[in-house]
């Protein structure tokens, strides 16, 4: 699947919250961002952002013990945490296949996790450490959703 790529400079969480919104807006019911990235490369602030979006009830949090957590919104937005999977099979008898015909945003942590149940056109998020409050986004949009 070819994807267009394009790159964002964070230098403040709260700018990574602002862009977490602006990505939030070219999100359609059943979409999945799969978003990569190391321990506070920012995944959860991201999500913080597209909570904000559609007007959720709560702010995006890691989960401790929950692998899913499911935000009331404008849509539902199911945020899955894959950092403590133990088999990428768990996943499915949480009901993974559901979330993805939900009507709702599916956002994925630690998607290598489960890379074969993750959907090849799915929008990626790419985050970097460059420095203690910057962080590099890129972001690969299929090219047959593409809206430049
Ligand atoms: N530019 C930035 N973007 C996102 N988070 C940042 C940034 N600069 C500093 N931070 C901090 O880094 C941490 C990121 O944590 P979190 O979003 O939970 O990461 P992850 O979910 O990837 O493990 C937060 O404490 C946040 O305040
Ligand atoms: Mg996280």
């Amino acid at each position: 699947m070819n994807k267009e790529k394009f790159t964002f400079e964070s230098k403040s969480a709260e700018a990574t919250i602002a862009f977490g919104k602006q990505i939030a807006a070219r999100l359609k019911p059943n979409d999945v961002l799969a978003l990569y990235g190391d321990l506070a490369s920012g995944k959860t602030t991201f999500v913080k952002g597209v909570n904000l979006f559609y007007h959720a009830d709560q702010t995006a949090t890691s989960p401790t013990f929950t692998l899913i957590n499911e935000y009331r919104g404008d849509i539902p937005i199911f945020h899955i945490d894959c950092y403590r999977l133990r088999h990428p099979d768990e996943i499915i008898m949480l009901g993974f296949e559901d979330y993805l015909n939900a009507g709702g945003v599916v956002l994925i942590e630690w998607p290598e996790r489960i890379e074969a149940h993750i959907p090849q056109n799915c929008m990626e998020l790419h985050m970097k450490h460059t420095g203690k409050h910057s962080r590099q986004i890129d972001v690969y949009i299929p090219e047959k959703r593409s809206v430049k």
